[in-house]
């Protein structure tokens, strides 16, 4: 009989696996109520009194090492499944990265940026929280001046003095009060309007103004910058200039762009015309070169500003400018771009 238990001894001490399940399985066969242990504790009143005392002693051995075992086997195990779930399965395939997209805006303005900065312009940034200054008055809008409610103004707290920009002119203010000319810049950035919000408008969106400063520019130079400029954004070189009205430029002008007329799209994007408006532009007037400590009698330059949101509508035929803030995924992904 002592030999029987001898034999289960050896016989716990090399069981191994890899499996919990055979981990409990081997406890249950042993330890359990009716295992291999009981089974033997149930003979001991049959052992003859002088072996009783080693009988007891090899069964104890067996049950020890019986719970040894699980004890060991089950730590193992365990420790094994919080490593995979540390560092997972490392044969199995990398997760597939998503490649970002950049935003039409982005996209737009990177254009406009890489074409002007071929003919010579940089590129000037400024805050979009203004000074009454340099969002109106130094561009020649005086306090009480009419042409202030042509842009409804989004004014910081109570202070009429701080406010929201209502467009990059006033980045070029800053950078002709910093700047000697000759000046060629162009600012991108966003600008703020108290402008109910619908498919057609929102509340903020984008521009790019652009300034050329120097001696003896007129208003042909204008022309031909705008005309290098449709020729290379939209492949399309005829523009007409009509008459328009800004405090800032005289004369001033609204820049449209020959679309066409071939296909149903060119019709409902020119209603009928084939003529887009795409910007404003002017002279700068004398006024605000004084304003920015430039003699109107050595300088002249033109200006112009475009709003970059409805040139990515156009160019990507969007619909509804909300869709250009709302940062959702699936509209996001359809644009990719080298620029
Ligand atoms: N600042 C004008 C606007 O926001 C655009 C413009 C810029 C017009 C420069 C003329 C010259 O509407």
């Amino acid at each position: 009989m002592i030999d029987k238990i001898k034999e289960q001894i050896a016989e716990v001490s090399s069981f191994t696996t890899d499996n919990l399940d055979a981990v409990e399985a081997f406890r249950i066969k042993y330890l359990g109520k009716k295992g291999v242990l009981n089974d033997f504790f149930a003979e001991f009143k049959n052992v003859p009194n002088e072996q009783k005392k080693e009988f007891g002693q090899t069964i104890n051995q067996l049950k020890q090492a019986a719970t040894e075992k699980v004890e060991l086997l089950k730590q193992a195990l365990e420790q094994n499944a919080s490593e995979e779930k540390l560092f997972g399965d490392l044969t199995r395939p990398g997760n597939p990265t998503e490649l970002g997209a950049r935003h039409p805006i982005s996209i737009v303005k990177n254009k406009i940026i890489d074409i002007f900065s071929r003919i010579g312009f940089n590129v000037s940034e400024g805050p979009e929280i203004e000074d009454d200054w340099h969002n109106f008055t130094a561009l020649n809008l005086p306090e009480y001046h009419p042409a202030r409610d042509m842009q409804d103004t989004f004014f910081v707290q109570t202070n009429p003095d701080i406010l929201l920009r209502t467009h990059t002119s006033s980045v070029q203010v800053r950078y002709m009060e910093n700047n000697k000319p000759p000046i060629r810049t162009i600012s991108p950035g966003r600008v703020y309007r108290n402008e109910a919000i619908s498919a057609r408008s929102h509340c903020f969106f984008h521009q790019v103004e652009g300034l050329y400063i120097d001696k003896d520019v007129s208003f042909a130079d204008l022309k031909q910058t705008l005309q290098y400029f449709t020729t290379e954004l939209f492949g399309k070189s005829k523009i007409r200039l009509r008459p328009s009205y800004f405090p800032f430029t005289e004369p001033s002008a609204e820049v449209d762009v020959y679309w066409g007329l071939e296909t149903e799209t060119d019709y409902k994007m020119t209603k009928g015309t084939g003529w887009l408006e795409i910007m404003g532009c002017g002279m700068v007037d004398p006024n605000v070169l004084k304003n920015c400590n430039i003699d109107p009698e050595i300088y002249s330059g033109f200006a112009f500003g475009m709003g970059i949101d409805r040139i990515a509508l156009l160019l990507h035929q969007i619909s509804d400018i909300r869709l250009l803030s709302e940062n959702d995924i699936r509209f996001l992904e359809q644009f990719k771009s080298s620029l």
